[in-house]
């Protein structure tokens, strides 16, 4: 009996404890810190709106996936890179680009602004949606606003309007902003 309830607690420390931090890998923190402030509010206005249902932010090794030959990340994601965020996007489905590394490749928090408001207009005919209710329309008084969007054509606000980006929005941007992964030296040696 001894013997049996010595194997099942060691046969339960060897496959919960053991193999899954070998796995792993070194579980410090690699070092980009908690998210805080707007980009911390930023993910929950991400995971709020559903983007994780289109957008995965896990970039694969090169040698299961093109991935890294798309440019969606410098090296494969780790899981120290998660280790200090409250959520977790990882998101199963991929109908759009990985978002694990974005704000590397797009660091215009403008571009964002003009992305939610209206993606088509960056991407004709893209399936994701409009995000116009993060965006409010405010009377134009005298010059525009810093961050009012330059917007012409069939989204242009009414003469003596313009459209700046409600607090969910600059949360939202500044979140993708944030989404870098530090090089892969300060982020643990995992394969
Ligand atoms: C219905 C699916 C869908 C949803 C929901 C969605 N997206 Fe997208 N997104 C796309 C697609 C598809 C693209 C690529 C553009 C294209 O070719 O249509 C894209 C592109 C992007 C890009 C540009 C990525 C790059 O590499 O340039 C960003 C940033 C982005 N989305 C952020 C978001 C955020 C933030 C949300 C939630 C508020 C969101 N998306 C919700 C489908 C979606």
């Amino acid at each position: 009996m001894l013997l049996g309830i010595l194997l099942a607690t060691g046969l339960g420390w060897v496959l919960f404890v053991w193999m899954p931090l070998r796995k792993l890998g070194p579980t410090a923190p690699s070092g980009a810190g908690a998210p805080f402030g707007r980009v911390a509010v930023g993910a929950e206005v991400y995971a709020a709106n559903g983007c994780a249902s289109c957008h995965t932010q896990v970039v694969r090794p090169a040698n299961l996936g093109s991935d890294i030959a798309r440019g969606w990340g410098a090296r494969r994601t780790v899981p120290s890179d998660y280790l200090e965020d409250h959520i977790v996007p990882l998101g199963v489905l991929r109908l759009g680009p990985d978002l694990a590394d974005v704000g590397e490749r797009r660091s215009d928090v403008r571009w964002y602004y003009r992305l939610l408001y209206d993606p088509r207009a960056i991407y004709p005919g893209s399936v994701m949606p409009s995000y116009r209710y993060l965006f409010a329309r405010v009377p134009l008084l005298g010059t525009p606003l810093p961050d009012s969007l330059p917007l012409s054509g069939r989204d242009a606000p009414p003469p003596g309007f313009q459209v700046v980006p409600k607090p969910e929005a600059r949360a939202l941007a500044a979140y993708l902003l944030s989404l870098k992964r530090v090089p892969p030296t300060e982020a643990g040696k995992t394969p």
